[in-house]
């Protein structure tokens, strides 16, 4: 069930059930700052927590592991591991303790006076606590306490920054699984016009957010054959939300667009998915909602940085109106392709995106995809592919995803692969050589729409789904990227 991250005394601390003492594992053993009293409730906390004692009990640098002392006036202190203390150390002790806490309400101790990281140990322990309590069914919210220790007391300065950072660590986690829960929305409850209206529900309350939801006729009127072309299959009618965020206009602040893709269903259309294939294609608007509320997220925490976020929305469908193979489409910036295989859909509907993304002339553009089996095949399921037009963009993307514990591989854009897209009757075609390299050349697809700007593309399709839960990352549709995105776009946020 859902956590609400609060900072609360140590008094406050031991009416919990639960109370929970992160402990950083170095070479097998660890150590209690200072600041942690000798007994929590009825619980003495052992003397030496050395290697041999590490060992016996089986804490490990492993984030996550775990001791549980139990007292005889039922307190349950338990000792996590955060790793060596690195941030998705902290995220994965969090998380670790929210699991073991179950239902019971939990405190959970920092001691951080001394470390001067107080305000990020608390934003990543708050992210860890909410991205594990996510749960699709039960939406009963729990309260998740932080106790800053310090001797006697924490200064006022940590307190105040565990406080901050608390409140923008959930904050940042309850946009991801706000995200979680559209992604594994069943496709029939969850069409394109369904989905739009509940973004710009969530989206046009928040400040110097603008959202305008496209129907069919404007996107017709602006030429977007791409989009199109993969709706027309449906019943279901194509969106576009098309969303700005603007703090200061009028202040030339860094200019970011976020672009996602948003296949609310991808049967393939009339290249038809096998059966196996098709069960988790519900997900295949993941990066629409990650963008969505990436958006969301950056407003909350009132960056100072404008962003234009395009996410197309639409189902691949086989209706009687389908794309047929051999179709050309043209796509918003006057570029025609050829439409050999109807299951590569998604670069179709980010080539418009893309194009729309180049007019509001932004420094960079990001687009996030569910958009290729391939990606999955090279990576599996927890590390994303990263394309980028240069080394700085895909610096700064790199740096975010390793601030934000999300893994990211550079693949490159090989020049010469390009000539697979080669079309004897349009611009070029939507598929290149059958098995190889799939990945690499759907990129390569996408930046004949980027007209050279600064663009880094993240390929979801592995890390957006996980068969099972580890640590933060739930099962299902994990809106994977969107934390590593946020961080993208906050690196770019003016003082
Ligand atoms: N949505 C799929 C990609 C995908 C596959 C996402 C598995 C998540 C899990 C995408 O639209 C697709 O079908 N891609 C094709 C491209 C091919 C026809 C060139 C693919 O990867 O097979
Ligand atoms: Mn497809
Ligand atoms: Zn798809």
């Amino acid at each position: 069930m859902p956590r609400i991250v609060r900072v609360v005394s140590m008094a406050d601390a031991l009416t919990r059930p639960t109370v929970v003492m992160p402990v950083v594992v170095r070479d097998g053993a660890a150590a209690l700052d200072a600041a942690v009293p000798r007994s929590i409730g009825d619980v003495e906390l052992p003397e030496h927590l050395d290697e041999s004692w590490c060992r016996r009990h089986g804490l490990t640098g492993v984030a996550g592991t775990n001791v549980v002392l139990r007292g005889f006036g039922g307190t349950t202190v338990v000792l996590v591991s955060v790793g060596t203390g690195d941030a998705d150390g902290f995220r994965s002790g969090a998380a670790a303790s929210v699991r073991l806490a179950g239902d019971d309400a939990v405190g959970l101790l920092l001691a951080v006076d001394e470390s001067g990281d107080a305000g990020l140990i608390a934003r990543v322990v708050a992210e860890g606590a909410v991205l594990a309590s996510f749960d699709y069914k039960d939406t009963t919210v729990r309260p998740f306490d932080l106790v800053p220790l310090g001797a006697p007391l924490p200064s006022v300065a940590t307190h105040d920054a565990v406080v901050d950072g608390a409140r923008r660590g959930a904050l940042v986690a309850e946009a991801v699984n706000w995200a979680r829960q559209l992604i594994n929305t069943p496709a029939g409850d969850l069409p394109p016009r369904e989905l739009a209206s509940r973004v710009e529900e969530r989206l046009e309350r928040l400040p110097f957010i603008r959202v305008e939801t496209w129907t069919e006729s404007r996107i017709r009127a602006a030429g977007l054959g791409g989009l199109l072309g993969v709706g027309q299959g449906s019943a279901q009618p194509t969106r576009l939300v098309y969303a700005t965020y603007d703090p200061e206009p009028g202040t030339p602040l860094a200019h970011v667009a976020l672009v996602g893709k948003g296949v609310t269903f991808d049967s393939g259309g009339l290249s038809l998915k096998p059966a196996e294939s098709m069960m988790g294609q519900k997900t295949d608007m993941s990066g629409a909602a990650i963008v969505l509320a990436a958006l969301a997220a950056i407003s909350e925490l009132a960056l100072r940085v404008r962003v234009t976020v395009i996410a197309p929305m639409t189902e691949n469908l086989t209706g009687d109106k389908a794309l047929k193979p051999g179709d050309v489409l043209t796509i918003r910036n006057g570029l025609t392709v050829e439409v050999l295989n109807t299951d590569a859909e998604g670069r179709l509907i980010l080539a418009d995106a893309l194009s729309l993304a180049v007019e509001a002339d932004p420094d960079v553009i990001v687009d996030i995809a569910t958009l290729t089996g391939a990606q999955r095949v090279a990576l599996g399921d927890e590390v994303a592919a990263l394309y980028a037009s240069n080394d700085d963009v895909a610096a700064r993307v790199l740096a975010a995803g390793a601030r934000s514990g999300e893994q990211l591989w550079r693949m490159p854009l090989v020049d010469s692969y390009a000539a697979q897209l080669d079309s004897d009757v349009a611009d070029l075609k939507n598929i290149g050589k059958a098995g190889v390299a799939g990945s690499v050349v759907a990129a390569l697809f996408l930046r004949r729409f980027t007209a050279e700007r600064p663009w880094a593309h993240l390929d979801i399709a592995g890390p957006g789904r996980s068969d099972a839960w580890k640590g933060y990352v739930n099962k299902g549709g994990t809106a994977f990227g969107l934390r590593t995105i946020i961080d993208f776009v906050e690196s770019f946020s003016q003082g």
